[in-house]
């Protein structure tokens, strides 16, 4: 088999500024240990998150030009609805300026006290917004997905038992919707089967709860449906993409993942009531219902991103590029979340550094040694994400302690990818010195995004 290239030429391109380490020790000094308050200019591999950070084609920068700014009725947002039609077939398309804004609207309206939002994994923008409303949101993995070594196609989806127990025990009256995220962007870019949104449908069918899907990297998923379940292998990814959403009364979406936007979102919904309530929250919030917090030529980019996204020339090189940095972990005992997801690779920090407990941070610990090996910037996603505190404020942990490196789209080349996977392994050899941390200043929502740490000794 011959090597599986970049489907791509490149243009245009951005330099990498180099620092040493005495710098990047430094750097992530006066950060306070949080990768997040770094300035990119001082990072040399950004794999922080795959979202907006796609390079776009030559036919999106075309687009970009033919935008058009109406403030109603654009010929852009046509373009848009058409494109987001083509893969949901939904009615209603309200564009929004990312995932959140459409979160936001979603549980503003469905949320509230006493509500319960159930998920295989929420998201942590996901989860803030259904918190913030006053609601609660249920995470119901399957057994597999909470195994990082265990290898099985579909660790992403919902646990259906438990997700028909939960209904039960909370009262399908107080559950406003059931969302699954798919790839499950948390629990490691592990992809839902078409069997088991099937099956999540029917539960919720059955009690009369709508089914919404968080589409953000609806395509990935749709790859690995292709490869890995039966009756799948000769239909295109937008075949498979109709079918998904024919099961779904609706989506949210990130079109700063598979749409190769740099910045863009939507919700799309059958049901013409919560439209109608979208689109007036949308106006007070994100703009008129034809570009909802979007420039028309944002429009354009998201449009044709969507098309581009489907590609399977794309998409095998995509999913190809994450598996090769896993074989190269494979060979040097690297832990990780197996097999590799869709679109990021996320190292098991609780077997990496099994001498730092939860309370110590070990995936933050992880994070900060990558960026200063080799400055490589990751992102925790473990208990200073997810983690709460109990009523004496003692810390309970996040189910995983994971460090999530994300690709970006069309982004980075192979020779990149190899020097990340050195990275990790040098720190991986001298893995036995790494100290916890120890968090110094937090917020009540989102901690993550602006906590400082200092080390321990
Ligand atoms: N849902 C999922 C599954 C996501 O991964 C994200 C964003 C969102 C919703 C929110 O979308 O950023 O456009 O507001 N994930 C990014 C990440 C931030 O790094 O994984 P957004």
């Amino acid at each position: 088999m011959k090597t599986i290239i970049e489907p791509f030429k490149i243009k245009s391109v951005e330099p990498i500024y180099f620092t040493t380490k005495e710098e990047r020790i430094n750097i992530l000094q006066q950060a306070f240990y949080n990768p997040f308050l770094i300035k990119a200019h001082n990072v040399i591999i950004d794999l922080l998150t795959d979202s907006g950070t796609s390079a776009m084609s030559s036919e999106q920068w075309a687009g970009i030009m033919r935008g058009d700014e109406s403030y109603a009725g654009s010929d852009s947002f046509f373009r848009f609805e058409e494109a987001v039609y083509s893969i949901t077939n939904m009615k209603y398309i309200i564009p929004t300026h990312q995932g959140r804004a459409s979160e936001k609207i979603l549980f503003s309206i469905l949320g509230g006290k006493g509500k319960y939002f159930i998920s295989n994994t929420l998201f942590d923008t996901t989860r803030a917004n259904i918190e913030f409303s006053g609601a609660e949101g249920i995470d119901l993995l399957c057994d597999e997905g909470k195994q990082p070594s265990l290898i099985a196609p579909f660790k992403g989806n919902i646990n259906t038992e438990a997700l028909k127990k939960t209904i039960e025990e909370k009262g399908a009256e107080n559950i406003p919707l059931v969302i699954i995220t798919i790839t499950n962007n948390s629990g490691g870019g592990q992809p839902v089967s078409m069997q088991n949104i099937k099956e999540a449908k029917a539960i919720c069918t059955h009690y009369n709860i709508p089914l919404f899907i968080d589409a953000c990297r609806f395509s990935e998923n749709c790859y690995f449906i292709k490869q890995r379940e039966k009756g799948y292998e000769n239909k295109n990814i937008q075949e498979i993409a109709n079918e998904l959403f024919s099961y779904a009364d609706g989506c949210t979406m990130s079109a700063k993942k598979d749409a190769f936007a740099n910045i863009g979102g939507f919700l799309a919904m059958n049901n013409e009531a919560l439209a109608q309530q979208c689109r007036n929250l949308l106006i007070i919030t994100e703009g008129f219902p034809t570009y909802g917090g979007l420039a028309g030529r944002d429009l354009e980019a998201i449009a044709i991103g969507l098309k581009e996204i489907m590609d399977e020339n794309y998409l095998k090189y995509r999913i190809r590029s994450i598996e090769y940095i896993g074989e190269k972990l494979d060979a040097a005992g690297v832990p990780y979340i197996k097999p590799t997801g869709g679109h990021a690779i996320y190292l098991d920090a609780k077997n990496f550094l099994p001498h730092i407990t939860a309370e110590q941070y070990p995936g933050q610990a992880l994070c900060c040694e990558l960026f200063i090996e080799g400055g490589v910037r990751g992102v925790e996603i473990g208990t200073v994400m997810f983690g709460k505190y109990d009523a004496d404020g003692k810390t309970i942990p996040a189910p995983m302690e994971l460090v999530r490196l994300a690709i970006p789209r069309r982004v980075y080349t192979q020779s990149h990818i190899d020097y990340v996977a050195e990275v990790i392994i040098e720190v991986f050899k001298r893995r036995e010195k790494i100290k916890g941390l120890q968090i110094t200043f937090e917020t009540p929502l989102l901690r993550h995004f602006t906590a400082q740490f200092k080390q321990l000794n």
